[in-house]
């Protein structure tokens, strides 16, 4: 018999994306459904999946564990958010009513709005500030089944404010369910007091903030905006590979408002990942495809940018590129927590079918952070990371779009959504002064 703590019975669908492998091409619609579905985990793992004469059989729960009736219900791996800006502060939705109105996000930039109008609110902000924010949005994502995060820093562009952005990140991970995964994005917008003199800045990233960062252990990985409001392909180079030497994972936010070369590099430079991509053009893609590097797409900031609606997603799953979902959660091109939102975005304007959209935001989401081995779908060995959604099958996740299905939340084999509220606290109850962790010691900077 199979010793467990937590079971969840009776899926009408247990969705399990079972593998470790990124999924390309035909792969990315091979959801391993399990009709009658059972998991079972112990410790925090999953240690079953079958489906429930199995379970029966094989299957003893504790005394003590925890059963969670699924009937009718369908059970898919929390999902992975592989791209978000969560420690900020301030918001700009007046800047957003500009852009309804006719202004272009460029223009917006270039008077000074835009990424840096949040670098500034960010720099006024605190680092206890940073936490409850940051708390506040990770309790949004959890309430939506998202139980990994990859969060960047970016809005400091100082030494100083990019560690409290990053440290900010570190007391989050330890403190909520959910796991968050630290990238530096000090190359995310030239600071304004850097504006005539660039190369200063380029080389305090390389020289300074880069090693310190590192030093400190504060990210796993780096990114870079190429983009010509943002940094020069050569510029990107240099500090992907100052960040490469001390050790750092790459990312790159590529080819966002126009084809800068910027998927061609990340595939050059091994990236982990290649993020937006709106405008890639046939060689990047198929640059991405002979390489290991995962597209992260993120449809939300396309929608909510009011880009024209393109086959995108369609285009690199059938150029065998792996495709991962992200929110791209900020406050100028995306101010949402909420993944399901995405994959709808991603079916109806990128071209995924929902098959493909489950694949993106779990395992090849999983992938695009490196964390395939651990998290992303439901087999026995990983991580006991996973959501109960009250509808029949996973199509209502697209479907029936503009709700929250999300009902139960188990992360590392503890529920902590229970009927689509917040369980098992103390990370969301704010403590007033300093911070208190997961088992109940104190942390902080
Ligand atoms: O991923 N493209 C650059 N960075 C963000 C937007 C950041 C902002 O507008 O504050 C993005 O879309
Ligand atoms: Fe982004």
């Amino acid at each position: 018999m199979i010793d467990a703590d937590l079971a969840i019975v009776g899926a009408a669908e247990l969705v399990s994306v079972r593998g470790q492998a990124p999924r390309r091409g035909e792969a990315q619609s091979d959801l391993g459904i399990v009709e009658r579905g059972c998991l079972a985990a112990r410790e925090g793992l999953i240690v079953f999946v079958g489906d429930e004469r199995d379970y029966r059989r094989q299957v003893r729960l504790d005394r003590k564990g925890v059963e969670i009736d699924a009937t009718g219900r369908t059970v898919l791996p929390g999902f992975v958010d592989p791209h978000t800006h969560l420690p900020f502060a301030g918001s700009r939705e007046r800047e957003f009513t500009q852009r309804l109105q006719g202004a272009r996000y460029e223009e917006i930039a270039a008077q000074g709005g835009g990424i840096l109008a949040t670098v500034e609110a960010t720099r006024r902000a605190t680092y206890d500030t940073l936490v409850d924010l940051g708390k506040a949005r990770l309790n949004r994502m959890l309430l939506h089944g998202t139980t990994t995060v990859e969060a960047k820093s970016g809005y400091g562009l100082t030494l100083e404010d990019e560690l409290k952005q990053l440290l900010a990140l570190k007391t989050l991970d330890g403190i909520h369910p959910i796991d968050v995964v630290p990238t530096f994005l000090g190359a995310h917008a030239v600071p304004k007091e850097h504006r005539r003199d660039r190369g200063v800045y380029v080389r305090e990233l390389i020289e300074r903030m880069i090693p310190e960062v590192a030093e400190q252990g504060l990210a796993r990985f780096c990114d870079v905006f190429i983009d010509p409001i943002a940094f020069t392909l050569e510029e990107a180079e240099s500090i992907l590979g100052a960040a490469a030497r001390h050790g750092l994972g790459l990312r790159v936010h590529a080819d966002q408002l126009g084809d800068g070369g910027g998927a061609l590099l990340a595939a050059r430079l091994g990236a982990v990942s290649a993020d937006h991509l709106e405008h890639t053009g046939e060689e990047g893609i198929r640059s991405l495809a002979h390489s290991a590097t995962a597209a992260v797409l993120l449809p939300g900031a396309a929608f909510f940018l009011r880009s024209a609606p393109s086959m995108l997603g369609r285009r690199l799953v059938d150029a065998q590129v792996p495709v991962a979902l992200a929110t791209d959660l900020n406050p100028g091109t995306c101010p949402t927590e909420a993944m399901p939102a995405i994959l709808a975005l991603a079916c109806l304007n990128f071209g995924l079918s929902p098959a493909e959209a489950i694949v993106a935001a779990t395992l090849n989401a999983s992938y695009a952070l490196g964390l395939a081995g651990r998290t992303g779908s439901l087999e026995a060995g990983k991580a006991a990371d996973a959501q109960v959604l009250a509808i029949p099958n996973h199509l209502h996740l697209i479907y029936h779009f503009g709700v929250n299905h999300c009902r139960t939340v188990v992360k590392r084999g503890r529920v902590v959504v229970e009927e689509g509220a917040l369980a098992g606290g103390p990370w969301h109850v704010p403590s007033g002064n300093g911070i208190q962790d997961k088992a109940s010691g104190r942390i902080g900077p």
